[in-house]
């Protein structure tokens, strides 16, 4: 019997990929009881009618083969106009290439970046596939941590410290999932600092540039010499409530590095389906009204959602400057948070992801998704934070 390559065997290191208590709500919920679904970033309302519509039109006019595998033009003109103001450069159509969803980006930005072996380092906490997403692509993820003290934040020296004569990219994510930090300018300068006297890629993912509540979004990329060196990551599942369709891109640093990646695509997704580009083109032809509407109602959500949850004595919330998540702390009352994470479900059928699946910097924590209706929301959280306040470990 011949045996699965080491590789791809530890993609996932250990039995849990962190989704546990999202498998176990899913099971309970298929048994007949009533679950609040907080775990996954996905909406709970559907893609806007007009990108269906313009969907539907597309497969009706048979647009049905192949589809580019860079992107089609129209397609890639438009990210390119709407982008260049979000990251602050200016962006050629051709270095743009459209991909399946913001994670297939992550893992071609990877494999652009890295060989086997190559040190990737990634900030804590991290979005759940980060260091899978190096594995997958042979480079060895060196996990950063950051502190809830520090909202977040990561501190420059320590990522210094963390580089050696392997690290090749540092992988930033700003806004960032889970804790809803913005990295300050001054951490992004130090980030870039970094990249430019080491050599290093910068990986920026950003793709919740347009939930953002507190201050304008900065893009480290549009930082000096940083643009020649970085690949963007964005997508519109997060913005356009487009989590089904995997429409994302990738920006290159020049025509080079999207003419290898439109290669590795050659042997993978082989293309986005043309009736996806064409419905993506139309919702971002209609400008931003429809992503400012998402992106106020998860504001929304966010002030309720911490309103409900401050009425807890025990619960230290850090309140999200972005993003659709919002991460407490329980580390003074609770030893093991996913253990916290099944008996709340168990007790309440609310489903929260527990914080050690974004890295050991928010271990002792959940993170909320901002996903279920208005009211929904509200009677989760007054769940969770009648629960936090009489949980026992005993
Ligand atoms: C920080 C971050 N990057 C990338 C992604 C992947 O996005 P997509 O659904 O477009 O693949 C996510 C999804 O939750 C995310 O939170």
């Amino acid at each position: 019997m011949p045996t699965l390559s080491p590789r791809i065997q530890t993609i996932v290191i250990g039995a849990d990929d962190g989704w546990g208590v999202q498998e176990k709500a899913r099971e309970m919920e298929r048994a007949g009881r009533d679950i609040i679904l907080l775990t996954m970033g996905d909406h709970d309302f559907p893609t806007a009618e007009p990108i269906r519509d313009a969907c539907c039109e597309a497969l009706k006019a048979g647009r049905t083969s192949y589809g580019s595998i860079h992107g089609i033009q129209p397609l890639r003109e438009i990210i390119a106009k709407r982008a260049g103001p979000v990251h602050g450069i200016e962006i050629d159509p051709d270095h743009v290439v459209v991909s399946m969803g913001g994670q297939a980006g992550l893992f071609a930005a990877a494999m652009a970046c890295l060989d086997p072996g190559d040190e990737a380092i990634v900030i804590e906490p991290f979005y759940a596939t980060y260091d899978q997403t190096i594995r997958a692509a042979g480079g060895v993820p060196i996990a950063v941590q950051t502190h809830p003290d520090d909202g977040f934040q990561p501190d420059v020296a320590t990522l210094r410290a963390a580089i050696t004569p392997r690290t090749r990219m540092i992988l930033c994510n700003s806004p960032n999932n889970p804790s809803g930090a913005v990295y300050t300018r001054d951490t992004l300068e130090g980030i870039a600092e970094l990249c430019r006297d080491h050599d290093l890629w910068l990986v920026s993912d950003e793709v919740y540039h347009s939930q953002v509540y507190e201050a304008p979004h900065l893009s480290p990329v549009s930082l000096p010499g940083m643009r020649e060196r970085s690949f963007i990551i964005d997508s519109m599942s997060k913005s356009h409530a487009m989590t089904g369709w995997r429409s994302g891109w990738i920006i290159c640093p020049d025509m080079t590095a999207a003419d290898c990646i439109i290669d590795l695509f050659l042997t993978s997704a082989y293309g986005i389906a043309p009736f996806i580009q064409l419905a993506m083109r139309a919702a971002l032809a209609t400008g931003k009204g429809p992503e400012h509407e998402i992106a106020e109602r998860y504001r929304y959500r966010r002030d309720r959602a911490v309103a409900a949850l401050s009425r807890s004595t025990r619960l230290k919330i850090h309140p999200p400057q972005a993003a659709m998540y919002v991460l407490m702390d329980l580390r003074h009352f609770v030893t093991d948070a996913e253990r916290f994470a099944y008996a709340l479900l168990e007790a309440t059928g609310v489903a929260v992801m527990p914080g050690d699946s974004f890295g050991t910097s928010t271990a002792g924590h959940i993170r909320i998704s901002l996903t279920a209706p208005e009211e929904t929301l509200v009677e989760a959280c007054t769940h969770i934070a009648a629960f936090a306040d009489t949980w026992s470990e005993t």
